[in-house]
C-alpha cells in the first residue's frame, strides 16, 4: 500500500467571480464562516494523511502565503489577554515547519499546467490535487475516502459526482465502462462537453490521486477545451496504460468558485455550528416566510 503523502492545490486563479472582494485578497482568502476557504482544503488534506503541501500560486497572492506563517506577535497578545479560545483558533491552523511549498505560476495555461509545475516536488510518487473551490461537507473528509479507495486499486482516481445535463459543460465528464459500488472505471473522460456531447452525467470534482506518470502526459500536453492545458486530457492519455477510476464520494459538494455555491456554502456551515445554528433558522425563516410583505 502505498502513503499518499503529498498534495497539490492549484491556487493561481484570479477569482474574478469575486471581484471587488478579490481586488486586494486572493479569493483562497475569502472566509466560508470564519475559516478562509483555503483552510477547509487543508484541513481534508490533513486528515486524508497529507504531510506535504504545494501550493501553485501566482502573482497577488501573498495574503495566502502569509497565512501559513505562525503569528508569533498576535499569539503573545492573546496569551497576556488570556483569550484561550482564539489562541485555539490559530492553534488549529498550525502547519509543521517544512511542510509548505510554493511554486508560482507565471502564466495562467490552465490547471494541466498548474499542476506540471509542481513536478519537481512531487516526484516519483502518488500524490493527491485539491482545488479548494469544491468545498466537500462530509462525515469522513473526502480525500480520505478516495486515499482508502486508492490503496486497493491503483491507478489515477478522480472525486465523482452526477450532475444535471445542462450542467456538463462546467465539469470534466467521465465515460464509464463499468461501477462497483462507488467506484466506476473510465474508458473515456471529456473536459467541459457540451450536453448534447457529454458521455454520461457524471463529472469529475476537484479531488484527484494521480500516478506520478501524469507528469509525461502534462509535458506533452496541447491545448483543450478553452484552449488551456487540461488536466482532464492528460488523464484521458494515461488511460490505457494506468487506468481511471471515478470515485463516488459521500458528501455534499459547493462550488465556492461561484458567489451562489459560496452562500450556499457558508448558510450549510454555519447551520452545522451549534453556536450559530439557532439564531440562523429564526433570521432565515423571518426572512423567507411565505407572507412577508416586501416594501
Ligand atoms: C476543473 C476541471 C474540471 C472539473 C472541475 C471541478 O474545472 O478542469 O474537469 O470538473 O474543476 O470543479 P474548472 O472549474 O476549474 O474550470
Amino acid at each position: 500500500m502505498t502513503h499518499i503523502r503529498k498534495a497539490v492545490f492549484p491556487v493561481a486563479g484570479m477569482g474574478t467571480r469575486f471581484l471587488p472582494a478579490t481586488k486586494s485578497i486572493p479569493k483562497e482568502m475569502l472566509p466560508l464562516v470564519d475559516r478562509p476557504l483555503i483552510q477547509y482544503a487543508v484541513d481534508e488534506a490533513r486528515a486524508a494523511g497529507i504531510e506535504e503541501f504545494i501550493f501553485v500560486t501566482a502573482a497577488g497572492k501573498g495574503a495566502l502565503e502569509d497565512y501559513f506563517d505562525t503569528a508569533a506577535a498576535l499569539e503573545q497578545r492573546l496569551t497576556d489577554a488570556g483569550k484561550t479560545d482564539a489562541l485555539e483558533a490559530l492553534e488549529r491552523t498550525r502547519m509543521p515547519e517544512g511542510a509548505l511549498a510554493f511554486v508560482r505560476q507565471n502564466n495562467p495555461k490552465g490547471l494541466g499546467h498548474a499542476v506540471r509545475l509542481a513536478q519537481r516536488l512531487v516526484g516519483d510518487e502518488p500524490f493527491a490535487v485539491l482545488l479548494p473551490d469544491d468545498v466537500i461537507r462530509a462525515p469522513q473528509g473526502a480525500l480520505s475516502q478516495m486515499v482508502a479507495a486508492h490503496a486497493e486499486n491503483r491507478g489515477h482516481m478522480v472525486a465523482t459526482m452526477e450532475v444535471p445535463r445542462a450542467k456538463t459543460s462546467s465539469y470534466g465528464i467521465l465515460d464509464v465502462s463499468r461501477q462497483n459500488g462507488r467506484l466506476s472505471f473510465a474508458k473515456g473522460m471529456v473536459e467541459k462537453p457540451q450536453p448534447d456531447q457529454a458521455p454520461s452525467t457524471n463529472a469529475i470534482i476537484g479531488r484527484y490521486i494521480l500516478e506520478p506518470s501524469i507528469f509525461g502526459r502534462l509535458a506533452n500536453l496541447g491545448p483543450g477545451a478553452g484552449g488551456e492545458l487540461q488536466l482532464t486530457d492528460a488523464i484521458n492519455a494515461d488511460l490505457k496504460e494506468v487506468g481511471v477510476m471515478g470515485f463516488q464520494f459521500e458528501g455534499e459538494r459547493f462550488d465556492c468558485g461561484s458567489v451562489q455555491g459560496f452562500v450556499q456554502a457558508t448558510a450549510a456551515f454555519a447551520l452545522d455550528r451549534a453556536d450559530l445554528h439557532a439564531e440562523l433558522v429564526a433570521f432565515l425563516r423571518t426572512r423567507t416566510a411565505p407572507l412577508r410583505q416586501v416594501a
